[in-house]
């Protein structure tokens, strides 16, 4: 099998640590013994909240349970997990008929071998370009609404069946509201009527499977200038919920936060924390909770110099969770993985121009933690108990 950009960053990371560390295996690193590293699920714990990351089943070299210094740093840090791709159609669902579930079951299996929970991520990523080809290109036929209702209720039901009593908060929907803040369309969207009748049988059929479960709505809406209108998209697609009686219960804020422009000023980037509060003010009055589904910190404009850079992508995350933890509606972050080097972001565009690692995660590639561990720490240890 070819090796992604991703796995050969890691690769040669893995390779320059070892030369210097010697120590690859080990998550002890040069920064701090185990023991003397902050667990951020511990630290969450105390104030009712719980700290976790996303995982893969992938092999020993990716941001997988099989991959032993990666799983050190979950069972360090995480109180709760999610697959990273292992639950969506493009996983689970090969063709119209067959589910493959081995790959999500391994990682269950890890998660509760360590008492950790597991969130699902998700029942329908509505955007046509995260679809199965094949659900893209399907016939629906000559009742194109009922054949897509029966696709959707047979995966929902089909999935919490299987996982009932074991995952208890799903990402019903994700990702439906455009960045223009329209409703995505898919070919299932427009067999079944439209975009609404979409999600609201999502949420009804993931209701009626799991009376007690939290079902939330999951989306990368930011803080950042040029979200205005996804954020507004978002706040509309939630009082329709309401208005129209679906069963929703939280907000997923996936908090992919990012430094696009570099501010001299603040040594991080520009947000607006004002018009970031007054949403998620709108959002809990509501009545809806949040959760903090995805956290990671794009740092490509930020200057190449590492220390510095670690300062600034902590400081830019103290800023944000300063906000999010004023929210006692917060009760569950989790960070879209534990290292820089399996990270997502390796191989999302724009790369840094001066082609480095961007450093999003709270540790680094050879498992030392980061600034950004520290503010994590310290921003869990000041919020309020909830
Ligand atoms: O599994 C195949 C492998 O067999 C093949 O050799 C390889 C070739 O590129 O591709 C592998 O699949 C990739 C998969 O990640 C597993 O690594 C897909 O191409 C790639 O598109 C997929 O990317 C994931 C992306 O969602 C799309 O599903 C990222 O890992 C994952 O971090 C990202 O996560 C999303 C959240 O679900 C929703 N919010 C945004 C977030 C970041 O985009």
């Amino acid at each position: 099998m070819e090796m992604t950009r991703r796995e050969g960053l890691a690769a040669v990371l893995a390779l320059a640590t070892t030369a210097c560390s010697g120590n690859y295996s080990s998550p002890v690193n040069s920064v701090g013994t185990a023991s003397a590293i902050d667990s951020l699920h511990k630290l969450a714990k105390a104030k009712g909240m719980r700290f976790g990351s996303a995982v893969g089943a992938g092999h020993s070299g990716s941001g997988s349970f099989r991959n032993t210094g990666y799983a050190s740093l979950l069972k360090r840090d995480c109180g709760i997990l999610v697959a990273e791709n292992e639950m969506k159609w493009q996983s689970l669902r090969p063709d119209p008929l067959s589910f493959n579930f081995a790959p999500f079951d391994e990682i269950l299996a890890f998660a509760e071998k360590n008492n950790m929970a597991m969130r699902g991520h998700t029942l329908m990523w509505h955007r046509p370009q995260w679809q199965p080809s094949w659900l893209e290109a399907y016939d629906f036929g000559t009742n194109p609404a009922t054949e897509a209702a029966r696709l959707l209720t047979t995966h929902i039901t089909t999935v919490t069946d299987r996982y009932r009593g074991r995952i208890l908060s799903y990402d019903v929907v994700n990702e439906t509201v455009m960045e223009d803040s329209t409703l995505a369309q898919t070919a299932i969207s427009r067999a079944i009527g439209g975009t609404e009748a979409l999600v609201d049988l999502a949420f009804q059929t993931a209701r009626a499977q799991l009376p007690d479960a939290q079902l939330v709505y999951n989306d990368y809406m930011s803080w950042e200038p040029g979200n205005e209108k996804h954020r507004a998209g978002v706040l509309k697609l939630l009082e329709g919920f309401r208005a129209r009686g679906v069963p929703v219960d939280a907000l997923g804020i996936q908090s992919h936060i990012r430094i696009d422009t570099y501010d001299p000023s603040t040594g991080t980037g520009p947000r607006q924390e004002r018009e970031w509060r007054k949403f998620l003010d709108e959002v809990v009055a509501m009545n809806y909770d949040i959760l903090i589904t995805e956290f990671d910190v794009n740092d490509q404009a930020l200057p190449g110099d590492i220390s510095a850079r670690d300062r600034s992508v902590a400081d830019y995350a103290k800023a944000y969770f300063e906000v999010m933890l004023d929210y006692p509606q917060l009760k569950d972050v989790l960070a879209w993985g534990m290292c820089d080097s399996y990270s997502w972001l390796q191989e999302f565009k724009p790369l840094r121009t001066d082609g480095l690692a961007k450093r999003a995660c709270p540790y680094s590639a050879d498992f030392a933690p980061k600034p950004l561990h520290s503010k994590l720490a310290a921003a869990l240890q000041t919020a309020s108990a909830r």
